[in-house]
């Protein structure tokens, strides 16, 4: 595959969709094709999936069924629309991926890392991200960006917290294809971070 997958991790309001719209910007007027996407969705069936885990209306969802909703939706995802955006040779960037189940499934709901990773690696028939960007903040300031909450962000903070731990324990495993940046910091200074990262790994491949 020739093009290059991008992936935005962090909490909620972490500034997430913020720089992926200046990313895409920066990287369209270079003259760059860009898919950006967002999970869980992205297809048909994967909205409607995203509207079942994340509505207030299934408080109480089975953790391990949510985890398999998850999964489908990723695998739909890649199939329809990431892989063949990649084949075409296209940059891919997209809201949230498999560490995000790694981090809310398998640490935060306590269902076990190893067994989520391994869950959505079959259900993407492998495919990983070339970069994940991870937007660091502390859950209380990134709350605190928003007034209403989805059925995710109204988990106490420290379901928050484990997710952030577990986002850059993800990352200390790989430091090459991860990107760790303070979220707290200028909007502009963040996007010029990762436009320069970015940039020096399009240039490499
Ligand atoms: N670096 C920043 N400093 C201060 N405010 C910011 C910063 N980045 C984004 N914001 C603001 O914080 C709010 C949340 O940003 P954004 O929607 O980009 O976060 P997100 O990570 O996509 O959130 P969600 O988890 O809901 O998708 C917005 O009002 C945005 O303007
Ligand atoms: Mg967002």
């Amino acid at each position: 595959m020739s093009g290059y997958f991008i992936v935005f991790e962090g909490g909620e309001g972490a500034g997430k969709s913020t720089q992926e719209a200046l990313l895409t910007e920066a990287l369209e007027e270079r003259g760059l094709t860009v898919t950006r996407t967002r999970e869980p969705g992205g297809t048909p069936a994967g909205e409607e999936i995203r509207r079942v885990v994340l509505s207030p209306e299934f408080e109480g969802l089975d953790p391990r069924a949510e985890a398999l909703l998850f999964a489908a939706a990723r695998g739909e995802h890649v199939a329809r629309v990431i892989r063949p955006a990649l084949e075409r040779g296209e940059v891919v960037i997209c809201d949230r991926y498999l560490d995000s189940s790694v981090a809310y499934q398998g640490y935060a709901r306590g269902l076990g890392p190893r067994r989520i990773r391994d869950l959505s690696l079959w259900a993407t028939n492998e495919l990983l991200p070339d970069l994940t960007i991870v937007l660091d903040i502390d859950p209380a300031d990134g709350l605190g960006r928003f007034t209403e909450r989805d059925r995710l962000e109204a988990e106490p903070l420290d379901y928050h917290r484990q997710v952030r731990a577990a986002y850059l324990a993800l990352a200390e495993e790989d430091p090459e294809r991860y990107l760790v940046l303070d979220a707290r910091d200028d909007i502009q200074a963040i996007a010029a971070a990762i436009l320069a990262r970015v940039s020096g790994d399009l240039e490499q491949a």
